[in-house]
């Protein structure tokens, strides 16, 4: 059986992370998140794809490109999560199983990030476990994919 292919996708301001208010997000940089995740997936044998944007465009286009290409996508839609109709539309287009993914707890600030555009239609969502919960949804990811089944 072919290894799968997975897509981590990381909307705006994700790319600061390790400085961005840490107390929140941790001390890890995205570039030491990805190497962690890439050795994870060298072990799961699977293929690990990244996109970090802070442009809503090239996360659509990314997610356009995904058709065909990849099996299951791993999404932080950062502040788009709240907003964005578009990158809504585009993930119901492509048809492709996702995981939403908060590194925060998105239930527990303020109150205009409890609402996401993302969650009645994501598999399932991780909010609040800090950046294990990408590791978590990876794991999910795979498994699900070797159960083949679509949620
Ligand atoms: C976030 C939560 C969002 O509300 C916020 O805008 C982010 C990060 C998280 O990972 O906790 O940029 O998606």
């Amino acid at each position: 059986m072919k290894n799968k292919n997975i897509l981590l996708l990381n909307g705006p301001n994700l790319n600061l992370l390790g400085t961005r208010e840490v107390k929140l997000y941790g001390s890890m940089s995205l570039k030491k998140l990805i190497k962690i995740l890439k050795c994870k997936c060298k072990i799961l044998k699977c293929n690990l794809f990244h996109l970090q944007s802070n442009s809503e465009s090239k996360l659509i286009d990314c997610l356009h490109q995904s058709k065909e290409k990849i099996d299951y996508i791993i999404f932080n839609p950062a502040a788009f999560t709240h907003t964005s109709i578009a990158l809504r539309d585009a993930i119901l287009a492509i048809n492709i199983p996702f995981i939403e993914v908060h590194i925060s707890n998105i239930h527990s600030r303020e109150k205009f990030r409890s609402k996401s555009k993302f969650s009645d239609i994501a598999n399932g969502t991780i909010s609040g476990l800090g950046v294990e919960g990408y590791i978590i949804a990876l794991k999910i990811a795979l498994k699900r994919l070797q159960k083949n089944r679509k949620n």
